[in-house]
Order: C-alpha cells, then structure tokens, then sequence
C-alpha cells in the first residue's frame, strides 16, 4: 500500500528515515518493499554504470550495491576513508535521479554517518543575500562531472551542467565537490562566492548528521540533497550498507 506519509515527509524535509526490517538472505527485498510504498518505479542502473567500458571494471553492475562496492572480502577492523559530497548519478543531467535509498544491515564500529547537506534550501539562501553568485550556479557550464573509473577513458566519461536550477518548476541541485569535479570558476567572480559559501556558511544552517541503525533507511531526495559518506572503522564483521536509486 502506498505509504502517503513517507511521500509527505521525504518531500517536505528532502529525506526521512524508516525502520525497515531486512529480510533473512535477501539484502535488497528492504529497497524493493519501500519502494513499492512509495509507488516508486524499479531501481534504476545509472548511465555510469551501464557504460561498457565501466562494465569491464566495477563490481556490482546491477541496481543493487553493497556501499562502498567492494568486490573483495572487507578485512575485519579496516579503516575506510569518507567521500565528498556529491548527488548520485554522476553523468545524469540536473533532477535526473530524484531518490536514493540507504539501508544499515550492519553498523561500522565507529563512525560512518551519511551526511545530507540540503543544497537546495542553501540555494535559496544564497539567493537571497547573492542573486548573482546563485545565478552563476544554474548556468550551464558551472559544473563538469568526470568519472575516475581505472581503465576508463575521461575525456568520454564527464558532463557538464549547471550545478543547480529548476526541472519541471521545482529546484533541483547537483551539487558535488571532489576529486571528480571541475568547477568553471575562471574568471568567475560570481560562481567563485557560490562555493565559498557553499563550502562554508552553508554548512553551517544545511547540515544534517545521520547514523543509521541496523535495519533503518535512509531515504532522500537526490536531486535536491548532496551527500557524502563520513570516514568510518569497521568492526569485527565489516559494517554493511546497501544502496538503491
Ligand atoms: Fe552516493
């Protein structure tokens, strides 16, 4: 039955987290249930990972993933080191996943919180105080995506985009800032502020903690929240967390 609460709640706060009981030998049916309640479509492959090339080299092809994707045994007690924020999908274009679903069967020993950042209520900010440096993120050339991928080619593998702007009247952000990320700030005053704020003050008011329990989801609205993974030590069995778009 479609859940019209959880609907209500991820849209008004861009996420929401469920209990989930997981299912006995099968890690994925959690995302199949809540999906189904949220009268969400199947999950979906990311072009990234529909890519033949990409193929050849990742674990894990389907829509279902073990986070991070390893394709090795996770040695007990390991330190793993945390992401930088990003929406997912990263050669989709803006709005172009909207939902993302976490699911902790295991928790690490120590840290390992997703962090949200609502970049899309820090856009309106900004908005207001800096209507141009706001402006300068919607421009369609703020923000290239490149994959790093070992054994791919980069030069084939990116998109460019603005980083935030309206799809379907509803503003939307794709807001990621790492290692795969070239933002066009060259003699760009405007977008320069942009991502001075939002690497600073924004993460002041637009920050959201979260450490998901054993059998709790995370469900959020990827085309409005960045994210990124804290760092994070496992235990003696390896935290586990799955992934669904
Ligand atoms: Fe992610």
């Amino acid at each position: 039955m479609t859940n019209h609460d959880l609907i209500a709640t991820v849209n008004q706060h861009g996420y929401a987290v469920v209990p989930v009981p997981p299912t006995p030998d099968d890690p994925f049916d959690a995302h199949r249930r809540t999906a189904h309640e949220l009268g969400l479509p199947d999950a979906y492959i990311p072009r990234l990972y529909r890519d033949p090339q990409v193929l050849k080299t990742v674990a894990q092809p389907g829509p279902y993933n073990e986070i991070p994707r390893a394709d090795s045994p996770v040695p007990p007690w390991s330190e793993v080191p945390g992401q930088q924020f990003h929406v997912d999908g990263l050669l989709e274009p803006l709005g172009g996943i909207r939902t993302t679903f976490l699911h902790c069967l295991t928790q690490a020993h120590a840290g390992g919180a997703t962090q949200l950042l609502l970049a899309c209520d820090a856009f309106t900010d900004l908005e207001a105080t800096d209507a141009a440096a706001a402006l300068s993120l919607t421009h369609p050339q703020a923000l290239t995506r490149v994959a790093t991928i070992p054994g791919t080619a980069p030069e084939r593998l990116r998109s460019t985009g603005p980083a935030s702007g309206r799809v379907d009247g509803e503003l939307a952000t794709r807001y990621s800032d790492g290692t795969t990320e070239i933002w066009n700030t060259t003699d760009n005053p405007d977008l320069q502020r942009a991502l001075a704020y939002l690497r600073g003050p924004a993460l002041d008011t637009h920050l959201v903690d979260i450490v998901l329990a054993p059998g709790q989801m995370l469900v959020f609205r990827n085309d409005r929240v960045s994210h990124r993974g804290r760092p994070y030590r496992n235990g003696a069995r390896p935290r586990r967390l799955t992934r669904s778009m």
